[in-house]
This record gives structure tokens, sequence and C-alpha cells, in this order.
């Protein structure tokens, strides 16, 4: 494929191979969840089968990368069966220069947020379009919450300045429902001066399951991107 043709794809592509690249052998494998993972679970699919990596054992962070990591032939674990995850890999919608995160651009934040923060490493892939120099500049704040409380969680958000927007599915009538069946609200707030403190307040709304604000979680952030026609990565 031409770096013109489709460089978002293609920074995706890098990045999320470079993230596979990481894993060594007998680790326990956090598989987040988006395009970007998606192609990380394809080549760590590809490594197992060369028998380059040995023993890895993933550990899905929603529908989308269990479905994905069955069909590159990752084996899979549950929480329960495990003490500890190595590693984690995972997309965001947004990064700023502290490596703080929004996500959930996928309805699956809640699940990415336990597996990502339970991982001795957390490594984030993203394409440059990613890089914020504040989080909410271009991407609301997805917020999962029980259906029956969706007006007054809508409510509480206003006041706390929101402005808040159901998400609807695409090719299926009314809601997004995640994989705990619940509903995501996406806030559009003016400014994130407080990243710290916003994840946790609106945690702190009755009904609210969880919120796509990871602070001081990410280790390394993998950067894809185009320089010169030629995809590159690099470190944050
Ligand atoms: C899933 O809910 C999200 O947190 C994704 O990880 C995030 O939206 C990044 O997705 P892409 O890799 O598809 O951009």
């Amino acid at each position: 494929m031409s770096v013109a043709a489709d460089p978002v794809k293609l920074m995706k592509q890098e990045v999320g191979k470079a993230a596979a690249e990481i894993v060594k052998s007998g680790s326990i494998v956090g598989l987040g969840t988006g395009s970007t993972t998606a192609y990380t679970i394809q080549y760590l699919g590809d490594r197992l089968k060369s028998g380059e990596l040995k023993d890895i054992v993933g550990v899905p962070t929603s529908f989308q990368s269990e479905v994905l990591a069955k069909q590159y032939g990752i084996p899979l674990t549950t929480l329960d069966a495990i003490d500890h995850i190595d590693i984690a890999i995972d997309g965001a919608d947004e990064v700023d220069p502290h490596k703080n995160l929004i996500k959930g651009g996928g309805a699956a934040h809640t699940r990415e947020k336990v597996v990502d923060y339970l991982a001795a490493q957390f490594i984030v892939v993203v394409d440059s379009s990613k890089l914020v120099d504040r989080l909410g500049s271009s991407f609301a704040v997805p917020v999962e919450v029980i259906p029956m409380a969706l007006t007054p969680v809508s409510n509480a958000i206003k006041e706390l300045g929101g402005i808040p927007e159901l998400r609807m599915g695409l090719k299926k009538a009314g809601p997004v429902i995640t994989d705990q069946g619940n509903m995501v609200i996406d806030v559009r707030f003016d400014n994130i001066s407080d990243p710290v403190n916003l994840e946790k307040t609106l945690n702190n709304i009755p009904g609210v399951l969880e919120n796509g604000i990871f602070v001081n979680c990410a280790d390394v952030v993998l950067i894809g991107e185009v320089i010169d026609g030629k995809p590159v990565v690099r470190r944050m």
C-alpha cells in the first residue's frame, strides 16, 4: 500500500507491529481494543506461528480483542486465573505530553482500564494525529453509564460544565451498548485543565461505571508517523 493512499493505516500498522515486537516469550499480555491494536494482535499471532515467540497468553479488553486473538491463534486467559499481567498494549484517542490519555472511542474503556492499570508495563500505540497539548482538545470524554441512570448522570455532567451526548449506534437503531450491557455518554468539556480530578469526579457520579480518562498509567507511548513518505515509529 502506498503512503499517499492511506497514511493513517500505514502508521497504525507500523506502530502496532513495533509494540508486538516488544513482547517476550512467556508473557501474560493485555490485548487492547481498536484498529491499531488489531495490528498488534495480528503480529503477535504471526510471531507465535513462526515460533519466534512462545508461551504467551492474552487477556482481552473487549469482545473485539477476544475475537481477534482467537482468529490469530493467541491463547487467552481471564483475570481469575492469573496473578499479574506483564505487559499491556492498547490504543488511545488522545495523548497529552504527560502521557495522560482519553480512551473509549470503541466503548471498551472500562475493561481496558482494568487490564491496562494491572499491567507491569503499559504501552500505548497511536498514530501522530492523537497527540494533543491538552486532553479534550479534539475528543469528548466517554463515560459508561448504567441505563437506568442516564438522565441523572447527564444532569450531573451538565452541572460540571460538560455537554453530554448519548452515543448512538451505526447500522443499529438506538444507542451503542457496551460489552457490559451499558450505554456511553460522550462528554465535551471546554477545557480539561485537571484530568486527575476530572477522572475522579466523573466516577463519583452515582450510575457511572467508568470514564475514559487514563492518568498516571502509560509507561511508554509509541507514535507512528510518516516522515518524508516513510513510516517511522518514535517513543514518548
Ligand atoms: C477502545 O474503546 C478505545 O479505547 C481504543 O483503544 C481507542 O479508541 C483507539 O482506537 P484506534 O486504535 O482504532 O484509533
